[in-house]
């Protein structure tokens, strides 16, 4: 069986090739950071626009570097949500107009389900079940993943995920978006021990987070004094250290509560090589074992959108011609083409409503 993937929930138009005997086949991005950069975030609508430009270029460069002809595909999957309801638009729009030429099957896929599954691109893939640390821009979730599409959340995030603390704390120090690899990288000339930021929620029980406090805790820092190169990446060091101990100490505790030995971390932010170093003290400690998307693979792409398509279609799972399972909760949005032709995305869409595979 062999996949089209594309992915655009947010500022990456991806498209990727996955064949179910020869692998990853052929993955393309292109990246919307110099566009939003002057604004300091995405612009949704700028976004979306960008998005019509770039998909069909990204389709027809991975179908040809492939060796894909249409005929030679099971299906086109799509990011249908969680995202930028016009982002997400786009895509779901080419995908299912591509599968209605083409008379293959269209599969909606969950982008976090996307992130979660993006591992198991690699030679060495985790084994299920396994605890899943999802920590993205959007997101920061500790699920336990029995088998791809049966997740059970075991905590998440209050307030901002990860990844959006990391890039905050960075437009404080002045760095440009998006802020969390600067962060990163400036962080590593830091002291570490200059200074100490709240480690929230880790003295008391549970599985949740919290990060906002995390922005008034590095303002006040930043307001007290004289910002040299060097408080900088002081300051860098210690938001890292506060995020990664934050994230390493509720990962074990979810390991210690499920009683599982396989702990998967992926998004954007389990590019880290901080979270890494520590993560790999604490599986080490615990006789444990984690695993990781290859770097390119933790933010946005479509290959992790192509492993979900494939699991799915595979399973016999498509959109159908009619308005699909996404269709009944008021948060979707759908556009009709001549009456027969359903366009679904979500902008919300929990992760632990996804069927099991059949
Ligand atoms: N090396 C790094 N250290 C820390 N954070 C990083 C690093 N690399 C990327 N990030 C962060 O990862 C986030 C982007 O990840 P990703 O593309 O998975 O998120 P998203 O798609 O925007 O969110 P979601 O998937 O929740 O919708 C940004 O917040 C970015 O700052
Ligand atoms: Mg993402």
């Amino acid at each position: 069986m062999r996949v089209l993937a594309i992915e655009s929930s947010c500022d990456e138009s991806a498209a990727a090739v996955l064949d179910s005997d020869r692998g990853l086949l052929a993955h393309e991005l292109f990246s919307q950071i110099e566009l939003h950069r002057v604004f300091g975030g995405v612009v949704p609508e700028l976004a979306s626009r960008d998005h019509v430009r770039r998909l069909l270029p990204l389709v027809r460069n991975v179908l040809e570097s492939s060796g894909t002809a249409p005929r030679g595909l099971a299906g086109v999957a799509y990011t249908a949500g969680p995202g930028l309801i016009g982002a997400l638009l786009t895509g779901a729009a080419l995908a299912r107009s591509l599968a209605y030429a083409w008379r293959v099957p269209a599969i909606g896929i969950h982008h976090l389900e996307g992130h979660l599954l993006a591992p198991l691109l690699e030679a060495d893939p985790p084994p299920f079940p396994h605890v899943a640390l999802l920590v993205s821009g959007g997101h920061t979730l500790l699920i336990e993943a029995r088998e791809i599409g049966r997740y059970e959340l075991l905590g998440e995030t209050r307030d901002d995920a990860a990844g959006e603390a990391f890039d905050k704390t960075a437009k404080l120090l002045g760095l440009p978006y998006p802020g969390g690899p600067q962060l990163a990288r400036l962080a590593g000339s830091g002291r570490a021990g200059a200074f100490t930021f709240p480690r929230p929620m880790l003295d008391r029980p549970g599985l949740e987070f919290s990060f906002s406090g995390l922005k008034t805790a590095v303002l006040h820092a930043v307001r007290a004094r004289e910002m040299s190169d060097g408080v900088k990446a002081d300051v860098a060091c210690a938001v890292q250290e506060a995020i990664v101990e934050t994230l390493a100490v509720k990962a074990l505790r979810a390991l210690e509560q499920t009683g599982l030995d396989v702990l998967v971390v992926s998004g954007g932010v389990s590019a880290n090589q901080r979270l890494r170093a520590r993560l790999a003290e604490v599986v080490r400690h615990r006789g444990a074992r984690v695993y990781y998307p290859r770097t390119e693979f933790c933010t946005d792409n479509a290959a992790m959108i192509a492993v979900a398509g494939l699991a799915r279609l595979a399973s016999g799972q498509h959109d159908g011609l009619a308005p699909s399972g996404l269709a009944p909760s008021g948060l979707a949005h759908t556009a009709s083409a001549h009456g027969g032709l359903p366009i679904e995305a979500r902008a919300q869409w929990p992760l632990q409503t996804l069927p099991p595979l059949a």
